[in-house]
């Protein structure tokens, strides 16, 4: 069974350029988001807006996050920004090891850490796994396999009920719907991930985390991954900057 409340997480990532655009984009999406009865939202912004969307109005049901966190709780760290100040600034998730991030160098290791961290901070982790590419053989299962055992290392079963994993193959990220993964590929992805979990941490823990499907989700392929691919909801990428298709697609969500 599927969890009952969906999540469909907005990850803006570097847009957009200014914060009167943001707070123009964030009023956009608020305004459907305000009819939804099952659906949860979050909105993940670059850091540097988060606090002016913070001051806006809105519903229970719509979070904050941001994409990433520092890996050090304090200290010199030039450029970085850390849980506790993300958390100061209003909000509850952060998006940890973006195959974006990962591909600049972050490692299991570094997503390990920001998980705790985030945990800590009574931030929400929404932790990104995927294969960069697919193989007869099936290498790209064990990759995975791999990248959640090193990923969720040392995590409490309570940690877990709390924890999202957003599977996003790499491969699939950025492109259109017709690009995007299949819906019965991605229910076999998913059902793979809830198997490694029982392994990880005992049968009754498989389907502990919130499970979402990112990768070039647009309104058309939304419906058939809702209804086929075993997902709680969706992280979404470019749709999620412009406000009538991600409208739609939480439109889509909550109808289900
Ligand atoms: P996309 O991005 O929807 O543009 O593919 C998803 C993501 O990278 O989180």
């Amino acid at each position: 069974m599927q969890k009952q409340r969906k999540l469909v997480v907005a990850n803006w990532k570097m847009n957009p350029d200014t914060s009167l655009e943001a707070k123009k984009l964030f009023t956009a999406i608020r305004l459907t988001a305000r009819s939804l009865k099952n659906t949860d939202v979050l909105v993940c912004s670059p850091f540097i807006y988060l606090n002016s969307i913070a001051k806006l109005d809105r519903p229970k049901h719509v979070y904050l996050g941001v994409q990433n966190i520092a890996e050090l709780e304090k200290g010199a760290q030039t450029g970085e920004v850390s849980a506790t100040m993300v958390k100061n600034e209003g909000a509850t998730y952060t998006i940890i090891g973006h195959s974006e991030r990962r591909a600049i160098g972050e490692t299991d290791e570094s997503v390990s850490k920001k998980i705790n961290l985030a945990f800590v901070n009574n931030l929400r982790p929404i932790v990104c796994v995927g294969e960069r590419i697919r193989d007869k053989e099936g290498e790209h299962l064990t990759f995975l396999r791999e990248q959640i055992k090193a990923s969720l290392a040392g995590l409490s079963k309570r940690q877990l009920l709390d924890l999202v994993i957003a599977y996003e193959p790499v491969w699939a990220i950025g492109k259109s719907y017709q690009d995007s993964m299949n819906p019965t590929d991605i229910h076999e992805m998913t059902l793979f991930i809830q198997k490694v979990l029982s392994e990880l941490f005992g049968k009754d823990m498989a389907k502990a985390p919130t499970l979402l499907y990112g990768g070039s989700v647009e309104v058309e392929n939304t419906k058939a991954i809702l209804d086929y691919g075993n997902v709680d909801g969706f992280l979404v990428g470019h749709a999620s900057l412009v406000p009538l298709e991600f409208g739609r697609i939480l439109e889509l969500v909550d109808r289900r």
